[in-house]
């Protein structure tokens, strides 16, 4: 016999009753009715299941949490009682892709009883929003689970189906997320992070990622057998996957659902799903665009280390602040500025100082230089993945940044995944995943150590992103994905493909600091400026038109958004450059127009300041005509639209920089008919005819 609960008869907490001879199924339906979650102890073990308009997306799938010590939660489980609740909340960002979000949730929080062993009790909370779900693990304070635990698996389970389409990069490669998207059956893949983005046969989609990743190891995908897939959470070196104490709340895992591919763009959950700011007045966290002594390094025309062709120093930094000041960009990063550059980097992060310049480098009198200029120096911490070094250095690194009117710093964690350093209790030199509980926490400790300095976070190689800007706000921006770096030296480079698959997968987790804008297209093809630093492989080379580069600043949103190439690039072609400098970085409202998964999408976002409105859209290899609709601008009213679009002849192999610039009077709620080339894009801004 199957119960379903209704809210009324559910609204008490049931405590230890009895277990019923019977499976209870519970559900709960988004505020739309579209999506049903049902809940279920069917055979002694908690599962769930999730529809979408009456189609399967999750089939059931057990959830459960074992230690390593204590009576865990596998078998022998009834559902003691429920309790409901809804939600329906505006609450404001400090800076994002929209000022507003709307939190409109119905939620269940089901408590599990073990009827075998030890009595004891586990909530797992659900909330069906209507663009997905998500749902949780909470150990309630009782007398079985005291103490310290240790969590040696997490059953949650994700029946996708073998035959549904699957968007994901490997997880327990050496590169951490830094892969292209790759594309297959579910049923083929044996293990990937998250977000991982699917479409079944039927068109549906859905992804699967995490939210409020906080004090547990990361989840990725393992696959248990085709089409279905494992919570797979991290391990420690040497010991289980999370440590833990007792009473517990594990990080949301959440599915995103909706019929069209970017319906999963607009969508807040992950948001949704964090704690508000802990932070209070944030109003020190700026968005902003940003240039900096970066490209130069990964296309051999500058080093990090010092020599002849050092790029970090006082007069070259001096170069960029002018240049950052003449052309509206708040910040200069500058890398390879201190101690620890010279030699194998990659591999001796014990020599990294972050307190110590190089003597070519005068930070404190460039940091007020860029001050009286009205720019700030980024700062750059990084690592190697060092964690011990950097921890032992870390408060002192952002007092000093702090004391030179630093207000964002870079951090990075080159190092292979899993050779994260950690020094244990006896000083032993231990390795931990980029994705482990330890790297989780440590990010944690530099995002805290960092506020009280007023200083905001832009972390490179890092644990993927699950929404905790809402909380920490100064946690701005990360990489977490192949960027435009790749094409200096990557092997091979993006595909043409790239952003529009990133728009679909990666960027579902939060703003990622791409880098986009190179004006030279093939910086590899230039003359080296030293014959013992020679240049890349000519192949590497982003493969892009030159509008597609403008459109990215629309299409991949930071809040601190780069202007990745050489001053000198820009001089060059100042009408393209225009674009760089009119494009906002923090957003009122963003919408997902159209698109399908590394195939193309359309954007359109309004200007927090100006209230203008901007649209990017890229496309892969393939060229495209798009009719994209101004259902964005008020209806019937004219704007100026300032267009950046590819030429009738341009392609990003053999014609990248043909691009057409022009003005054209368009009305809101009409449509916008655009060429796109292949790996085309197009860039526009809309001025309001007054
Ligand atoms: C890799 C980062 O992604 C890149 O932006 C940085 O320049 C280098 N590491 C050096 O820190």
């Amino acid at each position: 016999m199957t119960k379903i609960w209704t809210p009324m008869i559910a609204a008490a907490v049931v405590g230890w009753a009895a277990a019923p001879a019977y499976a209870e199924t519970l559900e709960v339906i988004s505020p739309d009715g579209k999506i049903i979650v049902t809940v279920t102890d069917d055979g002694g073990q908690a599962s769930y299941a999730v529809s979408f308009e009456g189609e399967e997306v999750i089939a059931p799938s057990k959830l459960g949490l074992i230690f390593a010590e204590h009576p865990g939660f596998e078998r022998g489980l009834a559902i003691a009682g429920a309790t409901r609740a809804s939600n329906d909340t505006t609450w404001e960002q400090p800076w994002g892709e929209r000022r507003l979000v709307r939190d409109q949730h119905n939620e269940i929080a089901v408590i599990f009883r073990a009827t075998q062993g030890p009595a004891r009790q586990m909530t797992v909370r659900f909330r069906a929003f209507d663009t997905g779900i998500g749902f949780r693990y909470e150990l309630p304070d009782q007398a079985a689970l005291q103490g310290d635990i240790a969590i040696v698996d997490e059953l949650t389970q994700f029946g996708v189906g073998d035959k549904t389409t699957m968007w994901y990069t490997p997880s327990d490669e050496f590169n951490r997320y830094e892969y292209v998207t790759r594309t297959a059956p579910a049923g083929e893949v044996d293990d990937a992070h998250t977000p991982a983005t699917f479409r079944k046969e039927s068109g549906l989609h859905f992804a699967i990622h995490e939210a409020a990743l906080v004090d547990y190891s990361s989840m990725s995908l393992g696959a248990l057998r085709a089409g279905n897939f494992e919570a797979k959470l991290r391990n420690w070196s040497g010991g289980p996957k999370v440590k833990t104490t007792a009473p517990f709340k594990s990080p949301w895992r959440t599915i995103q659902v909706a019929r069209q591919a970017v319906g999963l763009i607009n969508s807040d959950i992950i948001l949704n799903l964090n704690e508000p700011n802990t932070l209070g007045d944030v109003s020190w966290v700026e968005p902003g665009k940003y240039v900096g002594i970066w490209w130069a390094m990964h296309i051999n025309e500058k080093t990090w280390g010092s020599g002849p062709i050092h790029g970090a120093t006082t007069a070259e930094t001096k170069r960029y602040i002018d240049f950052a000041a003449e052309n509206g960009f708040s910040g200069v990063l500058v890398e390879g500025w201190n101690i620890g550059w010279d030699g194998d980097w990659f591999n001796n992060g014990d020599l990294f100082r972050f307190t110590e310049p190089m003597p070519d480098f005068d930070l404190e009198g460039l940091g007020r230089y860029a001050q009286s200029k009205g720019v700030r120096l980024i700062g750059h911490h990084e690592t190697s993945a060092n964690i011990a070094n950097y921890e032992s250095q870390m408060e002192a690194a952002f007092d000093l940044y702090e004391k030179v009117g630093v207000r964002q710093v870079k951090t990075g964690y080159v190092a292979d995944a899993g050779d994260a350093v950690r020094l244990d209790q006896d000083g032993v030199r231990r390795y931990e995943w980029h994705d482990s509980q330890f790297m989780v926490s440590h990010h944690l400790r530099v995002v805290e150590a960092a506020a009280k300095r007023k200083i905001a976070i832009n972390a490179h190689e890092p644990v993927k992103d699950t929404g905790l800007r809402r909380t920490y706000p100064n946690w701005m921006a990360r990489e977490g994905a192949r960027g435009m770096e790749f094409n200096a030296w990557g092997t091979p480079p993006n595909p043409p493909s790239h952003e529009a698959m990133l728009a679909f997968t990666r960027m579902l987790a939060g703003p990622m600091d791409f880098t986009p804008g190179i004006f030279d297209l093939k910086p590899n093809e230039r003359a080296p400026v030293r014959a013992d630093v020679p240049r890349g492989n000519p192949s590497n080379r982003p493969q892009t038109t030159l509008a597609k580069q403008l459109a990215l600043y629309v299409v991949l949103y930071s809040p601190l958004q780069m202007a990745a190439d050489l001053p000198e690039n820009y001089e060059a072609r100042p009408e393209a450059f225009q674009f760089i400098k009119d494009v906002e970085a923090d957003w009122e409202q963003s919408i997902a127009l159209v698109g399908e998964v590394g195939e193309y999408v359309a954007f359109a976002r309004q200007g927090r300041k100006s209230k203008e409105w901007f649209l990017g859209a890229v496309t892969d290899e393939e060229p495209r005509d798009l009719l994209l609709p101004l259902s964005f601008l008020e209806k019937g009213k004219q704007y100026r639209a300032q267009i950046y679009r590819d030429g009738a002849d341009a392609h990003w192999d053999t014609n990248p920089y043909a691009m057409v610039i022009e003005e054209d009077i368009v009305t809101g709620g009409k449509s916008f008919a655009v060429r796109l080339a292949s790996s085309g894009g197009v860039a526009v801004r809309f001025i309001p005819v007054e």
